[in-house]
């Protein structure tokens, strides 16, 4: 007689989900990508201007069903035709996670008011203001639909300040804050909201610092001596995302091996 393992159902905890996320060509997003198609969801991600990275997160995803899509998430415009592309093939969205985005430097001592400018603005545009058009597109069918989980990935540096990338700081707070207020509007229609704050995630957006002497210093922050690796990132937005932290709606959590505690 066959019989069901437990292995096989937590395989497919995610089958017939689909979800949508940005930023899902490397890092972070590719990790969660794999991630979410390993426990059978159908996932749509997003990529920017890398191509090839895109490509290959998408031959390397198991299952079927999946889709890469070029996006700028600046640009409204396509946001909406993303949403539309996304919507058209699956027919409904159930989790969408805001994983894209950009960490510029720009010392206030150093860069010139042109370059301030135009860090500022490509930053809170990508980080935040992109999330913003997506979940405005998003939600609509989440409601018509009866729930949804939204995951949006945030920061350490919005609570312990972001020096060298004061937008950075600024974009992921005001991340937080978008988060906490839809988690309260959206909670009737059975609508989940989360955050995810990382500390240092080894990732090639930091890969260069992590090799440098103050990338030990950052290893150091955290007393397991090290820093996140994506797949942890990934298995906190499995967890969030599962239905068994739907009480935790609103929550910000910190991924960041105790480097930074805040009360
Ligand atoms: N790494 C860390 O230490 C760390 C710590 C805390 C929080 N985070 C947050 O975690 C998230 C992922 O970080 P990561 O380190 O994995 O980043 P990453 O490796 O630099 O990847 C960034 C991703 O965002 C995409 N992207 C950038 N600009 C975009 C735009 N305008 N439109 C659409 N997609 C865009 C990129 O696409 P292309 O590949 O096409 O360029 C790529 O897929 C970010 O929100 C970041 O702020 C990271």
């Amino acid at each position: 007689m066959a019989s069901l393992q437990i292995d096989d159902m937590e395989e497919n905890l995610f089958s017939g989900k689909t979800v949508l996320l940005t930023g899902g060509s490397r890092g972070i997003g590719k990790a969660i990508a794999n991630a979410f198609a390993q426990q059978g969801a159908r996932v749509a991600f997003t990529f920017h201007g890398n191509s090839e990275a895109a490509r290959q997160t998408f031959r390397d995803m198991p299952g079927k069903g999946h889709m890469a899509l070029k996006a700028d998430i600046c640009d409204p415009e396509a946001v909406k035709e993303l949403v539309d592309t996304v919507m058209k093939e699956f027919g409904q969205i159930d989790i969408l996670i805001n994983n894209a985005g950009v960490f510029v430097e720009h010392p206030i001592d150093e860069a010139s008011y042109a370059k301030w400018q135009s860090v500022w603005r490509e930053t809170i545009d990508t980080n935040l203001i992109g999330p913003a058009n997506l979940l405005h597109q998003v939600v609509p069918h989440m409601i018509s639909h009866r729930g949804g989980s939204i995951i949006n990935i945030s920061s350490r540096g919005a609570f312990r300040g972001e020096p060298r990338h004061t937008a950075y700081g600024a974009s992921k707070a005001g991340l937080n804050s978008l988060s906490q207020s839809l988690a309260q509007e959206l909670g009737p229609y059975g609508i989940y909201v989360y955050a995810i704050a990382p500390g240092f995630v080894e990732t090639k957006m930091i890969a260069h610092f992590l090799e440098q002497e103050e990338g030990q210093a950052a290893k150091a922050q955290s007393p397991l001596n090290r820093v996140a690796r994506p797949e942890e990132i990934a298995e906190t937005a499995l967890f969030l995302a599962s239905g068994k932290a739907t009480f935790c709606t609103g929550a910000i959590l910190d991924v960041n091996g105790a480097s930074y505690l805040r009360n």
